[in-house]
């Protein structure tokens, strides 16, 4: 498929099929994310790829309990179901991979400076160690178009990390960062508009 068919094609996928995705196909997801550019070509991510459903299920289960805790007090109970639904829609995905990062070594970092730690160069740097799993990200969103594959980013997840890390046994110094569900498209999703890019451009000749 060519690359501008995929990214025009691209949209959130949040219904799949029951049908399970191959190993080889979430192999194949998972090198060409691994392709994508990262600081200092330190590809400190790992894919945890995930198809046990139960384990799913048990992942699903401790974001809607984490939900209610932080946001059951606050009575808007509308809002609440719409947190947990898009926080939850991985649940009935036959695949979900979560992403996870840990400390890069910059090469100013080897300056040794006195004043400025790796965290505030990082943050000064606006993370590019979170900015490299989100070219990761892209790679494997465009790769599931490409493999007639639907797929969700998902951040909101992100709430339960604590626990989710534990279920995935995912230890320091990695850090879940991100998820995204994979699966066979069930039924159309509407894609989105887009700003015209008159609106997003500013050209500076
Ligand atoms: C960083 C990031 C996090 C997202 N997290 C979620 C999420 O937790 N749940 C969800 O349903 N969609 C999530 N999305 C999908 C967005 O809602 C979606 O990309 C957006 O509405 C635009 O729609 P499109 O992807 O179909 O173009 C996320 C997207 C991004 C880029």
């Amino acid at each position: 498929m060519e690359l501008q068919q995929a990214i025009e094609k691209r949209h959130t996928v949040r219904r799949f099929t029951a049908q399970e995705i191959s190993p080889e196909i979430l192999r194949e997801l998972v090198r060409r994310a691994g392709m994508a550019p990262s600081i200092n070509n330190t590809q400190s991510w790992k894919f945890i790829v995930v198809t046990n459903k139960p384990l799913i299920a048990e992942l699903s289960a401790c974001v809607h309990k984490r939900i209610h805790q932080l946001f059951s007090d606050t009575g808007k109970e509308n809002l609440l179901k719409t947190v947990d639904h898009f926080s939850t829609v991985f649940e009935q995905a036959p695949a979900v991979i979560f992403v996870a990062t840990q400390p890069y070594k910059a090469i100013a970092d080897d300056l040794h400076s006195v004043t400025i730690s790796h965290e505030a160069l990082n943050e000064m740097r606006r993370h590019p160690d979170l900015q490299s799993v989100g070219a990761a990200v892209q790679n494997l969103l465009l790769s599931a178009v490409d493999l007639n594959l639907g797929s969700c980013w998902l951040s909101g997840l992100m709430v339960a990390r604590i626990e989710l890390e534990k279920l995935l046994h995912i230890e320091k110094p990695w850090e879940l960062v991100t998820a995204v569900a994979i699966g066979q498209p069930a039924g159309e999703a509407k894609a989105k508009e887009r700003k015209p890019v008159e609106e997003i451009l500013e050209l500076i000749a």
